[in-house]
């Protein structure tokens, strides 16, 4: 069964985070906290309406036309904001009602809530927990005969109340008839005046439709993010999860604690993470490759067999056989294809590094075109800016660039064209060409000592 809807509430401040973002922009894994909740319902659901209200226009920058809004203006409580949603929901059949700061939310936990929901035809069933410390969340109040019968929030619970450690995660699976005949009911006759979300299960008990509860499995994937430091907690968390599954698929990781991996980034069999990787945002790593240590790999496309050690790579493709480190930094829109090997102290930016060439010391190439089995030697540099504008420079397959060159752009070097070291190009070299540029050596005999003793003056 697909469910028709999902209401994610996240029109709250988030006081607790002092940040002017807005709390569920916030990220964990490389992913807002909202964005792991809708990735969570957009599996199971059609239709997905956030609740904005505090950072609305950032929240809608954030998630664009993927989802549905509705602006909740006054944060006038869980109860209120679904109502404001109201409107947007079917009339009846199931909809979930999520909260937004919740990131850790697995579609299973929902597809579990789902299954309760279609064996009790309850008119309402909600996702609880048994959590360590039960502070601040609604505790689950159930009868002599073990069902719920309300749920009272942390500030007008009993003594009693407070020591069940059950509690309401906040996320909620209803049917939507009954949800709009209860919303309407709500009263804020409570503590801080809001119009609560869980008297709407009050209100349903009241007209005698059955409610259910679904206890999850382990309580820490339903942990709302209200501080920093849960923050963390669930960074930490997503990361073992992560790294858990990855394991699971056949890579390798010596220390996974000390190995990040955003969400959604792809990692083949056979893979070897050293501790201090980090592979971040939209990367995709092929097969037998051995990463780090300390690498940081972002947005970037690896193929199988590829060594990056203490390296930065960031907007680039690298094909199959390359290596790379230590030491290098790989900018924006290189290409470094099949068998590339790029050494220690180099940095390409926005580049295509034909196969089989190297880069192998202390080198700067930008915005260049470089063809098959090119030799850059040691210290080769590409002037690619005069202040003013960047330019490109070709070189041709098979081309020896001399140590400690300057390759001055816009520049053509033909086909297995051969630079002195120490030149300063400043004007094309053909194909096959021998460029010297640079001062002829001068040799004076015996003059040597003469300086040799002033330097020991
Ligand atoms: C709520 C539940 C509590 C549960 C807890 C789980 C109620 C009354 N209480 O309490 O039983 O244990 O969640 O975390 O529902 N929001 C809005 N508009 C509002 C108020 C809140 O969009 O007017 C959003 C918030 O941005 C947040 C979510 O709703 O994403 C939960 O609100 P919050 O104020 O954190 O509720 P709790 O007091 O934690
Ligand atoms: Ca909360």
């Amino acid at each position: 069964m697909q469910i028709a809807a999902a209401v994610i509430l996240a029109a709250g401040e988030g006081k607790r985070m002092k940040s002017s973002l807005p709390k569920v922009l916030h990220t964990v894994c490389g992913r807002s906290l909202i964005r792991h909740v809708v990735a969570a319902a957009e599996q199971l659901c059609s239709e997905i309406i956030v609740v904005i209200g505090h950072g609305a226009d950032a929240v809608r920058a954030e998630l664009g036309a993927s989802v549905s809004y509705c602006l909740q203006e006054k944060q006038l409580g869980t109860g209120h904001a679904v109502m404001q949603a109201a409107h947007l929901l079917p009339p009846a059949g199931p909809v979930f009602v999520l909260c937004g700061d919740a990131p850790l939310l697995t579609a299973d936990a929902l597809r579990s809530l789902q299954a309760v929901y279609l064996e009790s035809a309850a008119a309402v069933v909600v996702l609880t927990a048994c959590v360590p410390k039960a502070d601040g969340y609604g505790r689950i109040v159930r009868n002599s005969s073990g069902s719920l019968s309300r749920i009272a929030e942390d500030r007008d619970a009993t003594v009693q109340e407070k020591m069940i450690n059950e509690v309401n995660t906040g996320v909620y699976l209803f049917e939507a008839a009954a949800l709009h005949r209860a919303l309407p009911l709500l009263r804020n006759e409570n503590s801080q005046a809001e119009y609560y979300l869980t008297d709407v299960l009050q209100i349903l008990l009241q007209q005698k439709l059955p409610v259910a509860a679904c206890l999850v499995s382990d309580w820490r994937m339903t942990m709302g993010i209200n501080d920093r430091a849960q923050l963390a907690a669930a960074e930490k968390l997503l990361r073992e999860r992560i790294n858990g599954q990855l394991m699971l698929d056949g890579v390798t990781m010596k220390d996974p604690a000390a190995v990040y991996i955003d969400a959604g980034v792809h990692i083949g069999r056979d893979t070897v993470l050293l501790p201090g990787t980090m592979l971040l945002g939209r990367t995709i790593v092929g097969e037998n490759c051995l990463i780090g240590p300390h690498t940081e790999i972002r947005d970037s496309i690896v193929g199988n067999s590829v060594t990056v050690c203490h390296s930065m790579v960031s907007g680039s493709v690298l094909d199959d056989g390359v290596a790379v480190g230590p030491f290098a930094h790989l900018r924006p829109e290189t290409r470094l294809r099949s068998g590339v090997r790029v050494g220690d102290f180099v940095e390409i930016k926005k580049s295509d590094i034909g196969s089989g060439s190297k880069i192998p010391h202390l080198s700067y190439v930008g915005d260049t075109k470089v063809g098959r089995d090119v030799n850059l030697g040691a210290g080769t540099i590409v002037v690619n800016y005069d202040g003013r504008k960047k330019h490109e420079t070709c070189i041709g397959d098979r081309a020896f660039i001399g140590c400690n060159s300057n390759l001055v752009a816009p520049l053509f070097i033909g086909e297995g064209a051969f630079v002195a070291a120490g030149s300063t190009v400043t004007q094309d070299v053909p194909a096959n060409a021998l460029a010297v540029a640079r001062v002829r050596q001068v040799n004076k005999e015996k003059l040597a000592a003469r300086f040799l003793k002033r330097g020991k003056d």
